[in-house]
């Protein structure tokens, strides 16, 4: 019997709980059916699935393109411990950003605590700098930018509070006196610490006033703490372990190693076709893909064409790679007791900016001898169209530089991921462009006909951060699932903000009326605004 047939006689036999009524959908006889289809298994994927199970819809598939759930969240097994087994590094998502209290929640923190997860408190104050001539003190300007920041950050507040226009991160810190010269390395170092390390972008192409709204969002509300994941888990085992709350063992609602090619949709239903030349017909789809998968005309293809103000919103947003280089070596070179080491090129802009030691008191353990470095942008791209034995000889010659009086020896181990060619990916998170509303943002998560969109660059709050995912997952599930309850399929109730779509803009302004909106959280735009 072919896979589709199977797995549509075992989805068909589930049986959607009362006071959920089935709805149209398109009746391709060829395709499986659901009422649902969940495109994407990461945390966004796996999070609507549950807020959908929650609602007692059952009836739904989650359609993954790789062999296992997590997405973006994923680790690999790296290097070797004293007893010669592997250690577990994360090649993506690491750290959970801004812990939250009793009274704001930080979901992520939530789960990492229901999990148990190993995880450590990442001082960004644990930093010493180096130059091309070893370490040299310009920790000065680390202060320096800070004073500048907090000015910054306050007119980015006037400028968002009084619906003026926006301006790119580059002009709003030199308006706070924050300009430094482009020969000024060690101020170049700082600053790309302090803002492309967390962007992925430069200050050139970020948004100044949602660059800072977002940081604002996590780090005032969750507050400023960030505690990194090493666990022999993975950090996606807590998407692992949520998902177990609703699926079961080998249930056949989870479609792995499927990759959705092609998208029809309409007002009365999805059909999702995959490479392998199944098929799924679903009264409604969420597509948590990201918007570097978006972006690749040649990834996904939707039918018909993406209206243009959808296809305006994906080319308009920007997805960024952030690239963290691992390697062992057979004994740790660096200070034992410092987290970070800030390296300014005497010549490029983000070259090994930031190393980072996993050796660190409370990281993976002081004889592991493992040291990252991180490269975004540009550097990013290059780095990942090279071979590791060309990135190692750059690497291992920084290090020379950093450390002259040190012999550097060849590392025992030596691995990075390649986000921005990753094809379920297509770059690690999303960054927001100066230039862009919160309208236009809108106009990323609005629903097309029955296809609705839900991911980490779908949240207009927490974009890029895992916790961005797991709200925007929550809601999208939340809202499919009042469209398909009782209240919503009587026709006398369709006018009800929560059955109708999220509203989208037609014609985009220059800036966006923020009093205008209260959305989630008393921020961003309605989720349920109506068409
Ligand atoms: C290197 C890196 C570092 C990061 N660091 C942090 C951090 O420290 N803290 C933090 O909060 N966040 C961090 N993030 C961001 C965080 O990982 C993401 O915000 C989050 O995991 C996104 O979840 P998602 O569900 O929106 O998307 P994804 O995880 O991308 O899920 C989408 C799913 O869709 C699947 N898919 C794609 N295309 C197809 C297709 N054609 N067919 C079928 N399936 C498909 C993918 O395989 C994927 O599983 C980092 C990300 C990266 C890459
Ligand atoms: C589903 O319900 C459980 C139990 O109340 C809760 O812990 C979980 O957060 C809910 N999930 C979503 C996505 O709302
Ligand atoms: C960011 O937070 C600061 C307080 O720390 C506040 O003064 C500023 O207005 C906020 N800016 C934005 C854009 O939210
Ligand atoms: C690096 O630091 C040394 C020592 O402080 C200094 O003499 C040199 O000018 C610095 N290099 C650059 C490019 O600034
Ligand atoms: C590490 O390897 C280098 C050679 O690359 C060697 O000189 C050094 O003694 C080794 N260190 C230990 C602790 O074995
Ligand atoms: C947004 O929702 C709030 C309630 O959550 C409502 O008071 C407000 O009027 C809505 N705004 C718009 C523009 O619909």
């Amino acid at each position: 019997m072919h896979l589709a047939t199977v797995l549509f006689a075992l989805a068909s036999s589930i049986q959607p709980c009362a006071g959920y009524v089935a709805q149209s959908r398109l009746n391709d006889l060829h395709c499986t059916k659901t009422t649902v289809a969940i495109l994407g298994g990461g945390m966004a994927g796996v999070t609507a699935a549950q807020a959908l199970a929650n609602a007692s819809v059952t009836d739904f598939l989650i359609v993954e393109y790789r062999d296992t759930l997590g997405g973006r969240v994923r680790h690999t097994e790296f290097g070797k411990d004293p007893n010669g087994d592997p250690y577990v590094i994360e090649l993506g998502a690491n750290w959970v950003q801004g812990l939250g209290s009793a009274t704001t929640e930080n979901p992520i923190w939530r789960l990492a605590q229901k999990y148990s997860l190993q995880n450590t408190y990442s001082n960004y104050d644990s930093i010493l700098t180096y130059n091309e001539t070893g370490y040299t003190d310009y920790s000065h300007i680390l202060d320096e930018y800070s004073v500048a920041r907090q000015k910054a950050s306050e007119h980015a507040g006037q400028i968002l509070n009084n619906n003026l226009q926006d301006m790119t991160a580059r002009s709003g810190l030199a308006l706070a006196g924050w300009n430094p010269r482009r020969d000024d390395m060690a101020a170049q170092a700082v600053e790309w610490w302090n803002w492309d390390w967390e962007g992925a972008y430069s200050p050139e192409t970020s948004s100044f006033v949602f660059g800072v709204a977002g940081e604002n969002l996590t780090f005032n509300q969750f507050g400023d703490d960030n505690n990194l994941i090493l666990d022999p888990r993975g950090y996606s085992s807590i998407i692992h372990g949520e998902a177990t709350t609703f699926l079961t063992p080998n249930d056949p609602r989870l479609l792995l190693n499927t990759q959705v090619s092609e998208i029809h949709h309409s007002p009365n239903g999805i059909t999702i076709h995959n490479s392998d030349g199944t098929c799924i017909s679903a009264a409604y789809a969420i597509c948590t893909f990201s918007v570097g998968v978006l972006q690749q005309s040649n990834a996904v293809s939707f039918t018909p064409s993406l209206p243009a103000w959808k296809q305006t919103a994906i080319a308009k947003f920007n997805m960024g790679t952030y690239t963290k280089i691992f390697m062992q070596f057979n004994e740790s070179f660096w200070p034992p007791e410092t987290q970070f080491f800030l390296y300014a090129s005497p010549t490029t802009r983000g070259y090994y900016p930031v190393f980072q030691s996993l050796s660190a008191p409370g990281f993976l353990s002081p004889d592991s001898n493992i040291l990252f470095v991180t490269l975004v942008e540009t550097q990013a791209y290059r780095a990942e169209r090279q071979s590791n034995a060309e990135t190692q000889a750059e690497i291992l010659a920084v290090l020379a530089l950093m450390f002259p009086d040190k012999q550097i020896p060849t590392p025992t181990a030596f691995t990075y991921p390649r986000w921005s060619t990753e094809p379920w990916s297509y770059g690690s998170y999303s960054n927001w462009p100066a230039g862009t509303t919160l309208e236009m943002h809108q106009n990323l998560r609005a629903n097309v006909n029955r296809l609705w969109f839900a991911g980490e660059a779908t949240s207009a709050q927490y974009f890029g951060f895992l916790h961005g995912a797991w709200f925007e997952g929550k809601e999208a599930g939340e809202n499919v699932a009042a469209l398909l309850g009782d209240e919503c399929s009587k026709t006398s109730n369709s006018g009800r903000g929560d059955c109708k779509g999220r509203k989208h803009y037609g014609v985009l302004h220059g800036t966006t009326p923020l009093g205008a909106y209260t959305g989630v959280n008393g921020w961003g735009v309605n989720s349920t605004d109506i068409l």
